[in-house]
């Protein structure tokens, strides 16, 4: 236990899903847990139970695509806690849908989502994080960055993005003490992996019950992402830098 003892989290998309779990299993490890989610979400009321659970938790709301939003949000978290020595850049949606009827607008959307998000979140983060001795940033990629699904190109090329985005930061950064790296699951149960599953058997790609369970077992539960990012975030993981820690239950390895 305490794996996380004096560190300062800031997890993106921190209040749903897997971030959600990473939120609760983070503040269980000792840390100081900043869950920073569109304003909408669940991200006070996650926060509240999670000071009331006896760890320390704190909202800060943004649309990871908004550099004015994330700006101060991070100002935010940073003022409440201190310096980020583990961020989890973890926000994402999902798009499907026939390569030729993707819009303009629907790409730039998911881009800025995704990609753009990552990239504002981290540079946010990152001068605070070198100037306090360094730190740990997990991305979130996917299968997606390495298996193509039919109907989901905008989808895949944004998981391909967040896949580098974690590497490329890891080599320009290990000489300041940050370790970058990235946790690829498999379908998960959460709500996003339910619709992207919806919207995937609309369109008639082929991922029944039955398919997930030839290529993964079963579905996996968030938990089981956030205890990859753990792993990640804490000092168990000194050496692992640039690395894909792919969570699938060997879908990749088939
Ligand atoms: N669910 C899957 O099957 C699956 C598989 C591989 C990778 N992923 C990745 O996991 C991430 C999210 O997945 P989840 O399954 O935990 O999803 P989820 O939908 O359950 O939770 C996502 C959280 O992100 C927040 N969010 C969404 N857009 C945001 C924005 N613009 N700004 C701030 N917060 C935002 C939501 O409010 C929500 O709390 C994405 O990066 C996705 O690509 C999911």
């Amino acid at each position: 236990m305490a794996r996380l003892q004096g560190k300062v989290a800031l997890i993106t998309g921190g209040a749903g899903g897997c971030g959600l779990a990473a939120s609760e299993l983070f503040a269980r490890e000792g840390a100081k847990v900043a869950i920073l989610d569109l304003p909408n979400s669940q991200g006070e009321a996650v926060a509240a139970r999670i000071n009331a659970a006896g760890g320390e938790a704190c909202f800060v709301s943004a649309d990871v695509s908004s550099s004015e939003q994330v700006e101060r949000a991070i100002r935010h978290a940073e003022e409440r806690f201190g310096a980020i020595n583990v961020l989890m850049n973890h926000a994402g949606n999902i798009a499907a849908g026939p390569f030729l009827e993707t819009t303009e607008s629907e790409w730039d959307r998911l881009m800025g989502i995704n990609v753009k998000g990552m990239f504002l979140v981290t540079k946010a983060v990152l001068p605070n994080m070198i100037a306090s001795g360094g730190g740990s940033i997990i991305c979130t990629s996917s299968i997606s960055a390495v298996v193509g699904t039919p109907m989901e190109v905008l989808y895949c090329t944004t998981k391909g993005a967040c896949h580098m985005f974690a590497r490329a930061i890891a080599v320009e950064y290990r000489d300041r003490n940050i370790r970058s790296n990235a946790v690829c699951p498999g379908f998960i149960g959460t709500a996003h992996g339910q619709r992207e599953l919806q919207l995937l058997r609309g369109l008639g790609v082929e991922v029944s019950d039955e398919n997930i369970a030839s290529m993964q077992g079963r579905l996996c539960d968030p938990e089981e992402v956030a205890k990859a990012a753990l792993f990640l975030a804490s000092d168990d993981a000194s050496f692992v830098n640039g690395a894909h820690l792919f969570v699938d239950n060997g879908y990749t390895a088939l």
